[in-house]
């Protein structure tokens, strides 16, 4: 088989890491790839995420047998719709259902639809009209763009002029260009946050274990959202009962929808979960694996990702076919100083053989490149170091062991990932 994935994150390098541990895979190529794709053994084509005409022209050239978008970004703009012209299947939804991401106001309105639990909200495409209601109901309040805006496009205000100043900032701005044409203003929640993917393949899901994202850039969940600093699998909030009583409640519902309106979703549909006092609430959909949840699932996955993934694309996938180590997979991500806001970019990174010398440990880049066989820091997230342990507390220490090892000037990472399973009982292998 010939595979083609898009992206260029430490979940495309996770990508291709684990498609190509499968018998039948013969190459991967990456667009445009990183340091990591690279040294994957992966053929990095140098064509963005974004550019369709590009990707289907080298998915043509290159005969491939399967194309796995990684990003958001090229699912909303149609990859998969202009593969499926041309009789390459891919690993994803067409750009109607990647819209359960790619806007906000289509996703609460398919929930409210369809009965799943979510934050009551109201969509706003004025912003005088938004702050009205902000002036009226108070904080807190939750503010999102509608629009993609790589994960950046919320905020949590604790009170009315964080909340002003966020619709100034998306709606009047436009820090996020088109994708704060509207707003929603959200009820604030208050719960434990938990991942929920599932592989679907039209018609059925089947639940990846669980996990959980750290989205703050700072220790104790402080400081702005990022794309996330760290994750680990299983999370000990979300049981292996509970995990299948979930995606009857807040995934099953939408593919029901989705199928019914005559665009059954293929690939991974994720769901960012609440766990309140009230029950749990989905906070958001992705269309695609989370970044950096994926590195560690991937840790966990017995089965042959290529397979399952075609298995998918084709509306056939056999449940038994999706297999999990029971370890604990925990990875962290190494930062360039500044992000998610801009930072230096060209920093000699050293050390990773010795970090992947420790037991378990695996590297997976997120933003580097080689220039002059070097390797060196290409974005803000730079590295997710992931390590696997029989429990959370040792893969924990492995990640942490592992990232000491590591040299690069201006960067940093959260110390906690992991600390809030810890401080949990185990509830049973999910
Ligand atoms: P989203 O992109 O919608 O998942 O939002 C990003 C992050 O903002 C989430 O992971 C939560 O930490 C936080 N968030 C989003 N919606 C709410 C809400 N209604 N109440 C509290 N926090 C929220
Ligand atoms: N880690 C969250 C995301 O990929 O959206």
């Amino acid at each position: 088989m010939r595979i083609l994935v898009i992206g260029s994150g430490g979940r495309e390098h996770a990508l291709v890491w684990k498609l190509s541990q499968s018998p039948r895979v013969d190459e991967i190529f990456a667009a445009p790839g990183n340091g990591g794709t690279e040294r994957e053994g992966a053929i990095n084509a140098r064509i963005a995420a974004d550019d369709i005409d590009g990707l289907v022209a080298l998915a043509q050239k290159e005969k491939m047998d399967l194309v796995v978008p990684g990003p958001e970004l090229p699912l909303t703009l149609g990859i998969v719709d202009r593969l499926r012209q041309t009789g390459i299947p891919s690993f994803g939804p067409d750009a109607y259902c990647a819209r359960l991401e790619g806007s906000k106001a289509f996703a609460k309105r398919l929930m409210t639809k369809t009965g799943i639990p979510t934050a009551k909200y109201a969509v706003f495409t004025d912003a005088e009209a938004a702050k009205n209601h902000i002036v009226k109901f108070g904080a807190p309040v939750v503010v999102k763009a509608d629009g993609l805006a790589a994960g950046k496009g919320v905020v949590v205000a604790k009170n009315s002029r964080e909340a002003l100043q966020a619709v100034e900032d998306i709606m009047v701005a436009r820090a996020f260009g088109a994708a704060g044409d509207k707003v929603i203003l959200e009820e604030y929640l208050r719960g434990e946050e938990v991942s929920l993917l599932c592989f679907c393949d039209g018609e059925q899901a089947i639940p990846l274990p669980s996990a959980q994202d750290h989205k703050a850039a700072y220790d104790n969940d402080q400081g702005p959202n990022t794309g996330g600093m760290g994750a680990y699998s299983p999370a000990p909030m979300l049981g292996s009962a509970d995990l299948e009583k979930m995606v009857d409640v807040a995934v099953l519902p939408a593919l029901k929808e989705l199928a019914s309106s005559g665009h059954p979703f293929t690939g991974v549909l994720y769901a960012g979960l609440m766990l309140t006092g009230d029950g749990p609430r989905v906070l958001e959909y992705n269309t695609r694996f989370g970044d950096p949840e994926c590195q560690p699932l991937l840790m966990r996955l017995g089965g042959d990702l290529a397979r399952i993934m075609l298995d998918c694309a084709s509306g056939g996938l056999d449940p038994a076919n999706v297999v999990w180590n029971k370890q604990t997979a925990l990875g962290v991500v190494l930062a360039a100083r500044g992000y998610p806001h801009a930072c230096a970019k060209g920093q000699v990174i050293q050390g990773i053989e010795e970090a992947e010398a420790i037991p378990g440990v695996k590297v997976f880049h997120s933003g580097t490149a080689v220039k002059d066989s070097v390797l060196v820091s290409s974005g803000g997230r730079v590295l997710c170091v992931t390590a696997l342990g029989d429990d959370l507390a040792l893969a924990q220490a492995a990640a942490y062991a592992a990232l000491k090892k590591i040299r690069m000037k201006n960067a940093f990472y959260r110390k906690d990932i992991g600390d809030k399973g810890l401080r949990r009982p185990p509830a049973g292998f999910a």
